[in-house]
């Protein structure tokens, strides 16, 4: 899958067999233990995480409150089958993520991971419409250049064309649909405002709903910001409300897909509340910053729309599996969530989070940084951050990258350096080559020493792999 996965260090691949087909062509060096934001590998190298795994990590590795939470709950009951026994911590966290929506939600389901949530989102959809009486709703349209996960429906409902072209024969190309990306950098025009490349945003999505038959929608899905595809992009002010409104004109679904960019990772509990017009959706997605990597855990929080027209027709959720609502995964979550609160970390996410963009800006893009010509954007927020290349100018004529895509060598070469960061290639254009990407998302415990040594490391990498390409 492009760009997914960590390279290898010169310390990395052990000798021993591996049992597991790994996700990589190289065997990923182990892991034995984690302190705070430090990685430490079974040969003893110490590395910096400075995308806890996948923008997982959001408070560290080896908080004591969470550690406590879940050795308690092993004692307590690791595990009912919520269809028949439901839970105490399943319950709670249920009810923290519906108090903290301020009314935009009122009941969850719970997964097991993102991908797990984005498919129960889709069925749920989906029941709403054949509990509501409408059995006709059968169409998404989501966006190109998106990703939702990797199940076959969740592939299908995201854009990624090199993630999909394995699978694309046997997608489903009936009931979902795609209309373009809402990345100004790259697809606005030269002579366009943001408010009409809004506008021809919002038209093309009015147009695909006629076409289709606009009572045929289910609903609109989109990432609130953009993760592994493009690299961290926000959309431009105004576009959700103006997605939401096309979707409230035609009686469907405003979904959005926070498993990346929620629960705090963009300095707000959900994206939407600072980078989404402030929109609330009528179901969203949230995984990797709910459990923390303490868990494998995925939500969907329903709105009081959604949740009423079922509640009033067949009032159950038609949809389940064995390790839904799983009492470890919510008891660990819990404490996740408590831990943010507690320690007011939204608070320090958004100030860090300034912090990083304000260093990876100046190293990068500044008027003496040797990466400026080929640095094409630095953006993000809060614990999110996306660092674009490109080498279409004239300036990296005479740079030999050696047929590597540059920012999986440099991930690489941080992982030399002690840090791990992840690498991308293929997000910036629609026929998915075009395009070389880092995402750096810190813990939301993240200290200005630790996003200085961030910086350093990811700099010096930068400017390693450009050295060795021949940049002066
Ligand atoms: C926006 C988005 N949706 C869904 C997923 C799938 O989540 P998981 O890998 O936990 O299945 C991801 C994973 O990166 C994601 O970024």
């Amino acid at each position: 899958m492009a760009g997914d996965s960590v390279a290898p260090t010169s310390s990395s691949t052990s000798k021993e067999p591996t049992y597991i087909l790994h996700r990589t062509p190289w065997r990923p060096p182990v892991a034995v233990r984690g302190e705070g934001s430090y990685l430490y590998l079974e040969d003893g190298t110490k590395v910096f995480d400075a995308v806890g795994g996948a923008a997982v990590a959001c408070i560290g590795t080896s908080h004591p409150k969470v550690i406590k939470a879940l050795k308690d709950q092993v004692d307590e009951l690791p595990y009912v089958y919520n269809m028949q026994l439901s839970n105490k911590p399943a319950e709670a966290l249920a009810k923290n993520l519906v108090d903290r929506s301020n009314g935009a939600f009122s009941a969850v389901g719970f997964a097991s991971g993102g991908s797990e949530a984005m498919e129960s989102v889709l069925k749920l959809a989906r029941q709403y419409f054949v509990d509501t009486n409408q059995p006709q709703r059968t169409n998404f349209i989501g966006r190109q250049l998106s990703f939702h996960g990797n199940t076959l429906a969740t592939l299908s409902v995201a854009y990624h064309p090199a993630r999909r072209a394995p699978y694309a024969a046997i997608m489903d190309e009936k009931n979902f649909h795609h209309v373009s990306p809402a990345y100004a950098k790259r697809f606005q025009k030269p002579d366009e405002t943001e408010e009409q490349y809004v506008e021809r945003l919002r038209q093309e999505l009015e147009d695909k709903f006629v076409a289709l038959g606009p009572d045929t929608v289910i609903g609109f899905v989109a990432e609130t910001v953009v993760g592994a595809t493009t690299g961290v992009v926000a959309a431009p002010k105004g576009y959700f409300k103006a997605m939401k409104g096309v979707c409230e004109k035609y009686g469907a679904l405003f979904i959005l897909d926070e498993v990346m960019s929620g629960m705090g990772r963009m300095g707000t509990l959900h994206g939407w509340q600072s980078l989404g017009d402030n929109c609330a959706p009528d179901i969203q997605a949230v995984a990797k910053g709910l459990g923390g990597g303490y868990a494998s855990i995925g939500a969907v929080l329903m709105s009081p729309r959604v949740v009423d027209g079922i509640r009033g027709s067949s009032g159950l959720w038609k949809h389940g599996h064995t390790y839904q609502a799983h009492p470890l995964a919510c008891a660990a979550s819990l404490a996740v969530q408590e831990v943010i609160e507690e320690e007011n970390l939204l608070d320090n996410i958004r100030e860090q989070g300034a912090y990083l963009g304000k260093l990876l800006h100046e190293r990068l893009s500044g008027p003496n940084a040797l990466a400026a010509p080929f640095t094409f954007d630095v953006r993000g927020a809060g614990g999110f951050w996306g660092i674009e290349f490109d080498f279409d100018q004239p300036a990296a004529a005479s740079l030999d990258l050696k047929s590597e895509r540059f920012a999986l060598a440099v991930q690489a070469k941080a992982l030399q350096n002690g840090l791990v960061i992840m690498g991308f290639y293929g997000g910036g254009s629609l026929d998915g080559v075009k395009g070389d990407h880092n995402v750096i998302a810190p813990a939301y415990n993240t200290t200005k020493e630790e996003v200085e040594i961030i910086v350093d490391l990811y700099v010096k990498s930068v400017e390693e792999v450009l050295r060795e390409a021949g940049a002066k």
